[in-house]
């Protein structure tokens, strides 16, 4: 039996390529009912069912719209952060090519909802066949009079992991570069002005697409899967050392060892599983938590956390220093260089590891990263620094040894990681195509 539960992707997984085939499928239904309502009642139901945003922390969408709903700017916008730049996710690009329709629902119920009378998509100028499907799927539904005509603007932005980022994705809306800016969307959103802060509600493509599914089918059937912490279901991308790599619907709250060994098939080769990261936000987790539910609460208490559901899997043969090298490395390349302590530790913490794994370290290099990791994020504008001073330290905390080994034996593993960022996948040999490597080179 299969352990999948689709309810936002295709049940039979084949691409929805016209308007009427989404209509045919109960397409339309989201925006119909939740204008049947009042938006104060579109965000109690989006409350009543719990969805929480599929972005990466989590924070429950309902709080999100109702608090920019409330503010007294009448000028408000809608934001879908369509950069998915997080190594070893792939979800957002790998959904909108099976179904760009369910999407521009879920921003028009946002919309209404909030108030706003404008949206951007921000998608990655490099994701074609994404952006070519969302221009069809818009100029379907505005001719069909699904969607009002205008509403919702494309915006493509540069590769840049700092274009998700929500200031920094505001930021590329406004024309200027994925920087984050001081203040938050919610405060400080769209094309803003000293006396029109325009708050700005960012949500992420997944959390668009489970909204319009539960203005379409109701709360208590999206909580009918799920857990109590996280109702619903939860697109996950495992990449790495599976036999089966892909992209999985499953009820939240199963746990990383049902999606490890029985939706992916264990590990590829004859080593055991030795470590999986959650994109690079969260701590390691090794084994001995692989009965951890999904779902953020219980992967929050295990030092992980569930972000994306972009799980990277490693086997025994992975060397735990260079995997450390290869984040901390794409951190410091992503940092954008505004805040001094983010920009110099993070580049700082990847020469130390750069040592190490080289074979030139030493134990002053261990001490100076985790001095380094708990100043990085000394007032500093966003996330990133917070991501290298949790994931870089969990990884030395969890593979001491390793490390020690590193240094005394002044060896390197054979084994060369990539990075995982992925850029496509081949579905008929269910195999990911990453980034080229030279982008994050040491
Ligand atoms: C460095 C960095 C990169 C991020 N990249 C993404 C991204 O690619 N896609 C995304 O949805 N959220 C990303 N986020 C999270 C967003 O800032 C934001 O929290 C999210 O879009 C909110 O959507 P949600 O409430 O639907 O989860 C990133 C955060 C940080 C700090
Ligand atoms: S914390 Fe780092 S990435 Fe974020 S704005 Fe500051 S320098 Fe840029």
């Amino acid at each position: 039996m299969s352990l999948e539960v689709r309810r936002i992707l295709p049940e039979d997984l084949k691409p929805i390529t016209t308007l009427q085939g989404y209509l045919a499928i109960g397409g339309g239904k989201g925006v119909a009912n939740a204008k049947s309502m009042s938006p104060e009642a579109v965000i109690e139901t989006i409350k009543k069912a719990n969805l929480r945003g599929r972005g990466g922390a989590g924070f429950p969408t309902a709080i999100k719209w109702g608090s920019i709903r409330n503010e007294a700017c009448p000028v408000k916008y809608v934001a879908c952060n369509f950069s998915e730049g997080e190594p070893g996710t792939y979800k957002d690009r790998y959904f909108i090519l099976k179904n760009p329709y369910q999407l521009f629902e879920g921003i028009t119920i946002a919309c209404y909802a909030i108030g706003a009378k404008e949206a951007y998509i921000g998608i990655k100028r490099k994701y074609k066949p994404q952006v070519k499907r969302l221009f069809e799927a818009r100029k379907a539904m505005e001719e069909a009079g699904i969607i009002p005509k205008g509403l919702i603007k494309i915006h493509q932005g540069p590769d840049e992991y700092l274009f998700g980022e929500e200031k920094g994705l505001i930021e590329s809306i406004d024309g200027r570069y994925p920087m984050p800016r001081n203040i938050p969307p919610y405060i400080q959103g769209i094309n803003f002005s000293p006396g029109s802060p325009n708050p700005t509600s960012v949500n992420n493509v997944e959390s668009f697409c489970q909204a319009a599914q539960i203005m379409a089918k109701g709360p208590e059937w999206f909580r009918q899967v799920g857990s109590e912490d996280t109702p619903g279901t939860v697109i996950f991308t495992v990449s790495g050392d599976v036999k089966n790599q892909g992209i999985y619907e499953l009820p939240a709250g199963v746990t990383l060892k049902t999606l490890l060994y029985d939706v992916c098939g264990g590990p590829i080769g004859n080593h055991p599983i030795k470590a999986v990261f959650s994109g690079v936000a969260s701590g390691v987790v090794t084994p001995e938590r692989f009965n951890t539910p999904l779902d953020f609460g219980s992967m929050r208490k295990v030092g992980g956390g569930l972000g994306s559901a972009g799980f990277i899997v490693y086997d025994e043969s992975a060397c735990m220093v260079q995997a450390a090298l290869k984040f901390s490395n794409f951190l410091a390349k992503s940092s954008c260089g505004q805040c001094v302590p983010c920009n110099r530790g993070t580049a700082h913490i990847t020469e130390h590891l750069k040592k190490i794994e080289l074979g030139e370290g030493s134990q002053d290099d261990l001490d100076a990263i985790f001095d380094i990791a708990g100043r990085c994020t000394n007032q500093t504008r966003c996330f990133l620094p917070t991501q290298e001073s949790i994931l870089i330290p969990s990884i030395i905390k969890t593979f001491l040894n390793e490390f020690k080994q590193h240094i005394q034996s002044k060896s390197r593993n054979e084994r060369d990681l990539i990075l995982p960022k992925i850029a496509d996948f081949d579905e008929s040999k269910r195999a990911f195509i990453y980034d080229d490597p030279a982008k994050f080179s040491l």
